[in-house]
């Protein structure tokens, strides 16, 4: 199926933590990785604990946890000052009356804060929720009426997106800047973390209890909250260990905000559950700033994405010849298709091979990966990691043979797996249709070496940059303004951001196609719901296709779109 299958770079593995790669399915148990964790021992379980307290535990707490630099700061933390700041944070949650179970989520830029407020919160047993600081009004509102957040740590620069009063049961808001006035509900952040107390007490907890809900877009209905609970730490453990390749004083770098899966799972637990210091960078993407930030802090494994790694080629060679990135040892890429040139580029240039990692939102952690031991066939995501049996099947769970094209699934469960949608038990078990698989939605195939490629989605989801974005809710948001009288949005091949949003628009009467026009309306869902979800292009439509039942068809707009058959249009409108 592709012309790239032979071709493996192999040459310069760094070493590993899994040896010569084996096939070690048959031996492998969780087990043996679940002893790696004091609550194996202690039967005490909170996650917080074992990424950050046990380190201290352990005569660590003097190691760095945290390097954070943006354009305006520049800090260290160790684990013994994450300890504490953690403690006094969970302490000023529990002046609030906030415990086990309630969600609380996190709405701010990358900053100390974020991440200490995220430890507490866990602390304290409650369910984490994160959100992207592009997110507008709408966005955050649909979040945190859906989860029935009780309370929001945010800064006072995001407040005015948070329509309070369309939200009966969020009764406090953690302000997070200056001069914050006294009112009902809202506390000051910074003046009650001075008065608290740098002891707590863990919020001891089963592993099958709330951790974190991350929401995610799917291709119909507002996003989902894909829940998760906190034994997904033996995943992030372990494929901290045998894909991240982590080890003691390594300096470790993932790009992702916590607003994203990828920036918790592996932007915090991962690298502390290991107790390895973590690079945390604000502000925005300039090839530039990122390869000083690598410099700066001597970053030795480096995660970050595709669309990063396509605009540091398009950034050319020079650039990375003024800086000295001799420290990196192991670099992996996730969230999208990695291109076969980038990984041979990043191999000319770097010195390194980009070790691509394939998972989701819903599956809490890695599942197939490059490992580092492993040869790399470019273009492929890779293979399953120990413990995870991974196959493609067709729509009736048969599996089918290498070369054959099919549903990507995962025979269930494995420790990270999602184990609800918030409030939506229909929406989880379309995951679980075919007994004792998780359909992930992608279309991939596996070659005759157990390698996967990935081909496709198969529902409507955009991914723009990594980040995935649905149509529907962009179209909801689109059909808000005056002028549009229906919406369909698709994603549209690119270059660099992988895919971008695409809107098909009708106008409504008295509303004439114009240039400003388009302006305005992507304006308006970059200022209503998030930047990301604003479409790059509007192209308007006398009338869109839609089925007879009145659901707009983006697969004929993509048909459009990139010139195919249209396929079936037996249930068309007319
Ligand atoms: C896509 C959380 C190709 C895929 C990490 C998946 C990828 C969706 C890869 C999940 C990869 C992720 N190669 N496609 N290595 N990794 N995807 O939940 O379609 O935001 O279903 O990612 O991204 O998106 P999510």
């Amino acid at each position: 199926m592709s012309q790239l299958q032979g071709e493996i770079i192999s040459v310069g593995a760094p070493s590993s933590n899994l040896g010569d790669y084996v096939e070690t399915y048959d031996n492998f148990s969780w087990e043996d990785v679940e002893k790696q964790f004091s609550w194996y021992e202690t039967g005490k379980v909170n996650l917080a604990y074992e990424a950050i307290d046990r380190h201290v535990d352990a005569g660590k707490g003097d190691q760095i946890a945290l390097r954070f630099n943006d354009p305006t700061r520049d800090e260290t933390y160790t684990f013994g000052d994450l300890q504490a700041k953690s403690n006094q944070f969970a302490n000023v949650l529990r002046s609030r009356g906030i415990s086990k179970g309630d969600r609380v989520f996190v709405f701010m830029p990358r900053s100390p804060e974020l991440y200490v407020s995220i430890l507490a919160i866990i602390k304290v047993g409650a369910v984490v929720g994160p959100l992207f600081e592009a997110f507008m009004e709408t966005a955050v509102k649909d979040r945190l009426e859906d989860s029935g957040a009780v309370a929001l740590v945010t800064t006072t620069a995001l407040l005015p997106r948070v329509k309070r009063k369309e939200l009966p049961l969020l009764q406090h808001l953690f302000l997070v800047g200056k001069d914050i006035v006294p009112e009902k509900g809202v506390v000051d952040y910074y003046k009650e973390m001075e008065l608290a107390s740098p002891e707590a007490e863990i919020e001891w907890v089963n592993r099958e209890d709330g951790l974190i809900l991350h929401y995610t877009s799917g291709s119909t209905g507002k996003p989902k909250g894909v829940y998760h609970v906190h034994n997904a730490m033996l995943q992030h453990y372990y494929t901290g260990k045998v894909v991240l390749d982590l080890k003691e004083g390594d300096v470790y770098w993932c790009t992702a905000d916590p607003g994203w899966v990828t920036g918790t799972s592996y932007g915090i637990f991962a690298p502390w559950l290991h107790g390895v210091t973590n690079v945390v960078r604000g502000g925005r993407f300039s090839p530039g700033d990122w390869y000083e930030t690598i410099q700066k802090n001597k970053v030795s494994v480096w995660y970050s994405a595709p669309t990063a790694f396509r605009m540091f080629m398009g950034a050319g060679e020079d650039i990375v010849k003024q800086y000295d990135l001799s420290t990196l040892r192991h670099i992996l890429s996730v969230g999208e298709p990695l291109n076969p040139e980038v990984v041979r580029w990043g191999y000319k240039v770097y010195g390194h091979r980009i070790h691509d990692t394939w998972w989701m939102t819903e599956t809490g952690g890695q599942l197939i990966c490059n490992y580092p031991s492993m040869p790399i066939k470019p273009g492929s995501m890779g293979k399953p990691v120990p413990g995870i049996h991974a196959a493609i099947i067709d729509d009736n769970g048969k599996v089918l043979p290498p070369h054959r094209m099919g549903n990507l699934a995962i025979r269930t469960p494995w420790p990270s797996m999602m184990r609800l949608i918030w409030n939506n038990a229909p929406k989880y078990e379309e995951y679980f249709r075919i007994p004792g698989w998780y359909i992930s939605g992608d279309t991939a195939y596996m070659d005759e070496d157990g390698y996967f490629w990935f081909q496709g989605r198969i529902d409507d989801v955009i991914n723009s940059s990594g980040e995935r974005v649905g149509p529907f809710e962009v179209e909801s948001k689109l059909v808000e303004h005056p002028a549009v009288a229906e919406a369909g949005v698709i994603g549209k091949p690119d270059p660099t951001r992988g895919e971008i949003i695409k809107a098909f628009i009708s106008l409504r009467e008295g509303f004439a196609p114009s240039e400003e026009l388009k302006a305005e309306i992507s304006r308006f869902v970059k200022e209503g719901l998030s930047a990301h979800a604003a479409p790059r292009e509007i192209e308007f439509k006398d009338r869109l296709p839609k089925t007879r039942s009145g659901k707009i068809m983006r697969r004929v707009l993509k048909a459009w779109e990139l010139n195919l058959p249209a396929g079936d249009l037996s249930t068309i409108e007319d």
